[in-house]
């Protein structure tokens, strides 16, 4: 295992300004997504929207990976060259999704398991092959308000984490390590940073007993948000405040970055609850975060940009402006030096 390359490389991903796009949806998960602007989801349109992504004029400055599908690791721009090329020559890191979705979790009705470690070893050799130089893999688990997820199905899923992320080290590529706690449901603030230290506590564990170095690896986690459909909603210096303390708690300072998912915010929110974060990294008084904060956001860099582009040859270059000013207000989120007002500007 080359121990500084994945250092290197995990160091890269959260330098000063940068985060990451996650445009790794699968294909049943982008159908959705073009189905809410009728777009049809064809192989060619699936490729014609992740080139307007991967071309639009100066994204590498907020920009330091993208996570790609199986099927976009494997397409090209439209002048042939490999997406993953044309990403590396701009300074951005192509990552890869490994895993192979949830299932439900035998004999623990509610609760589910990531698929996808057989025949991964062999996978991630063609996907470095292929360019790849991080990998995804996303747990993901339902809060209901008595047993869900149960202590078992949390164990199962950070120790199919700690497999994942044992192989990608091995094969010199850099995991992202995503426990998703989802923000679906009508829990309170509380549950979710109960659930979420119970995840991270035993995520960290297996990471180690796994032999996981923790300084070549990343954390894609939730923030510690009220469900969707909780009567009492937070503000972002609540959820800031929450998020870092059960982070503090259980994440070890080892770690180069976190990138938070955005799980369902709005792109707004996504953004203001990030530059929260961040900004307390200069008035809080435990110090500074040993870790950078930044993003790895799927619909909260992307929703503006379906919503422009709708298809239509004549908004790609609209479109091109809304994700560009994304990725700008999430690169000042990430330094804590983003302000509500930016939106309108
Ligand atoms: P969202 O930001 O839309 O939650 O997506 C991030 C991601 O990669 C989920 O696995």
């Amino acid at each position: 295992m080359k121990i500084d390359e994945l250092q290197r490389v995990a160091e890269y991903i959260v330098s000063a300004q940068k985060g990451i796009l996650a445009a790794d949806e699968s294909n049943p998960t982008i159908r959705k997504r073009f189905d809410s602007i009728a777009v049809e989801s064809t192989e060619e349109n699936r490729r014609r929207y992740r080139e307007i992504l991967f071309t639009t004029d100066g994204i590498e400055r907020y920009i330091s990976g993208v996570i790609l599908y199986d099927e976009t690791l494997r397409q090209s721009a439209s002048d042939g060259t490999p997406f993953a090329k044309l990403l590396w020559d701009r300074g951005i890191m192509p990552g890869i999704k490994v895993d192979k979705g949830s299932k439900a979790l035998a004999l623990h009705p509610g609760n589910k398991v990531t698929e996808g470690l057989d025949g991964l070893r062999d996978q991630l050799a063609e996907y470095k092959q292929l360019g790849a130089k991080f990998a995804k893999w996303r747990a993901v688990m339902e809060i209901n308000e008595y047993d869900v997820p149960s202590p078992y199905a949390i164990r199962a899923n950070a120790h199919a984490l700690a497999r994942y992320a044992a192989l990608c080290q091995e094969a010199g590529i850099v995991p992202i390590v995503e426990p998703e706690i989802l923000m679906d449901g009508a829990h309170d603030m509380e549950r979710c940073e109960n659930v979420t230290s119970r995840m991270l506590e035993s995520v960290f564990d297996e990471l180690d007993a796994h032999g996981v170095l923790i300084e070549g690896a990343l954390l894609k986690p939730n923030m510690v948000i009220p469900g969707m459909k909780c009567p009492h909603q937070a503000s972002p210096e609540q959820i800031a405040e929450a998020t870092l303390r059960c982070l503090r708690r259980h994440v070890p300072a080892a770690l180069p970055g976190i990138v938070f998912l955005s799980g369902g915010q709005s792109a707004e929110d996504a953004t203001q609850n990030l530059n929260a974060m961040n900004a307390m990294n200069v008035v809080n008084a435990m110090g500074e975060h040993p870790w950078q904060l930044s993003f790895s956001y799927g619909r909260a860099l992307q929703a503006p940009v379906l919503a422009t582009w709708k298809g239509q040859e004549h908004n790609v270059a609209a479109a091109q402006r809304t994700f560009f000013k994304r990725c700008q207000l999430n690169g000042l989120a990430r330094e804590g030096i983003y302000s509500r007002v930016m939106e309108n500007s």
